[in-house]
């Protein structure tokens, strides 16, 4: 190829985000980024009845025949049963890290009380990682609030869960902190709420009439996801306090919170999209990050929820201030963003950020929290890293959750493939240019449960059969891409990688 064509098409590719692709390897990357997979408890583990654990609201919400499905995480990949045979398929995948959630009520099924056998579980886990030699990264809470507390006082939306959520993370530090360095407090403090209190389309499923997606008898979609999120970050910040307290010196490791990001586009260059499009960012990242980096909301969020915003007292704002050492994202999409007037009266959340947004530039807008359609954008993550580097103090970043959906069950995922690659591609952009990104989390390892889909659709790099009591495990196409992409640590000779995956041995 003449080089004039070539360099217009690696131009081409890197106005696309896409140009690392080309080539990507790990060794591109420094050797402290590090590379893994991950699940979540109640969508991978299963045996939700089994050695004392007790039920979580998302065993409620799932008997109920709350999922499109009907589906439950009865069963679920069976992770409960088969973790040693997944970590060692781990290890052949050439896996770093792994990232998994601790069951809550399956450690703590009541207050007070330690299960001897869910100690015994994670500790098991945590061995065979350790002797796999893969680095592990906990995040202690992933949506399966235990019933229990729900029950007795309401669950994140009582200032009650501070106490007992840095109980169960005392126990977490105390137990494993030996062998666990990585800690995320909680998944998604800036759209658990919405699901759960204001749409109700996640357990508890409380919402309030016009908002919720189903018709709820009990809630308040206005008030409820602003006052749980309060209460997240003041757990997470008692949780991060405690750790720094009593942990930290000893056992040297770090403590984040996970935010869920969409990369937001203004629509057009006027002054009021712009704007939009910064105050979508102040509501999605500032509504957790603002409180922990900076002591407070950000301004923005306090005008227009006016009184349904809880305040942070002073010393409970010098309390959240700093009480992070870094931030876990979950990436997937890029919205395009415009102005939409604040409208009068009844609001929630998605009313008072007052946008419209829409997945490409061509779609109709929508004004719900998400929109219809969401093209690969890889470059938007890029700029979620570039932003977050910038505005939130240089934070170390860990992509916690990134990948591909497909109700396509092909053990032939090229697009999956494609999409990683781009992906991670996008990452290296980011950290060539300044970002503090320290690691890429694939989501998922393996096919689990799905809190929206249930087992519909799959994220899985190894494929489970949901329809076989055994819950086979199957290598996709990108299972064995990562695999090559990963071999020894990015050491081996890169010539050996084959880009497609195809004929990667496994
Ligand atoms: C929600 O709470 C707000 C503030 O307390 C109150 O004004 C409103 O009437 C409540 N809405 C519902 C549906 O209960
Ligand atoms: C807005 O301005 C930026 C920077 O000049 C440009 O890259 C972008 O294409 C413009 N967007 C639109 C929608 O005109
Ligand atoms: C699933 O993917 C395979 C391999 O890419 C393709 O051949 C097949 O047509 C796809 N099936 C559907 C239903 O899209």
């Amino acid at each position: 190829m003449a080089l004039s064509s070539l360099l217009l098409l690696l131009l081409l590719a890197a106005a696309h985000g896409a140009a690392p692709a080309l080539g990507l390897k790990r060794s591109d990357f420094p050797p402290d980024f590090v590379f893994g997979a991950a699940t979540s408890a109640y969508q991978y583990e299963g045996a939700v009845a089994e050695d004392g654990r007790s039920p979580s609201i998302w065993d409620a919400f799932t008997h109920a025949g709350k999922m499109p499905d009907k589906s439950t995480g009865d069963i679920a990949s069976d992770g409960y049963h088969k973790y040693k045979d997944d970590v060692k398929l781990m290890a052949d995948t050439n896996l770093e890290a792994y990232r998994f959630s601790i069951s809550w009520s399956r450690l703590v099924p009541r207050r007070g009380a330690v299960n001897p056998k869910g100690l015994e579980y994670y500790n098991s886990l945590i061995n065979e990682l350790v002797k796999h030699g893969i680095q592990i990264h906990v995040m202690l809470y992933h949506l399966d609030f235990p019933q229990v507390l729900d029950d007795e006082y309401g669950g994140w939306l009582s200032p009650r869960i501070v106490e007992d959520f840095t109980t169960f993370a005392d126990v977490c530090f105390r137990e494993f902190g030996d062998r666990v360095s990585y800690w995320t407090t909680i998944d998604e403090p800036n759209v658990g709420p919405i699901g759960s209190y204001d749409s109700g389309i996640f357990a508890p499923g409380r919402c309030s009439n016009p908002f919720g997606t189903t018709k709820c008898t009990i809630g308040n979609s206005t008030v409820e996801p602003y006052i749980a999120a309060h209460n997240m970050i003041l757990a997470h910040a008692s949780a991060t306090r405690l750790y720094r307290e009593q942990y930290q010196a000893v056992q040297n490791g770090v403590v984040g919170i996970n935010v869920y990001s969409f990369w937001t586009y203004p629509l057009t260059n006027s002054t009021v999209d712009l704007e939009a499009t910064k105050r979508y960012q102040d509501f999605m990242f500032g509504w957790t990050l603002g409180p922990l980096v900076f002591g407070d909301y950000p301004q923005v969020m306090k005008k227009n929820v006016g009184s349904r915003l809880p305040s942070f007292t002073k010393s409970q704002s010098e309390f959240v201030k700093g009480a992070i050492d870094f931030i876990g994202i979950n990436h997937y999409y890029s919205v395009y963003v415009n102005d939409r007037p604040l409208k009068e009266g009844v609001r929630d959340y998605a009313a008072d950020m007052s946008v419209y947004q829409r997945g490409s530039r061509t779609d109709p807008a929508t004004s719900e929290y998400v929109p219809t359609v969401y093209p690969d954008d890889p470059q938007g993550l890029q700029c979620v890293l570039q932003y977050l580097t910038e505005a939130y103090g240089s934070l170390p970043i860990y992509v916690q959750e990134n990948g591909k959906a497909s109700a396509n069950d092909t053990l032939d995922d090229t697009d999956r493939v494609e999409y990683l690659k781009a992906y991670i591609g996008s990452t290296l952009d980011a950290l060539r240019n300044g970002a503090n990104v320290k690691g890429y989390f694939a989501w998922n390892f393996l096919d689990i449960f799905k809190f929206l889909a249930g087992y519909k659709i799959g994220f899985g790099m190894y494929r489970v059969d949901f329809d076989d009591e055994a819950r086979p495990r199957e290598a996709r196409l990108s299972a064995r891409w990562y695999s090559r992409f990963l071999k020894n640590n990015g050491i081996s000779a890169q010539s050996e990688v084959d880009d497609t995956g195809h004929h990667a041995q496994q």
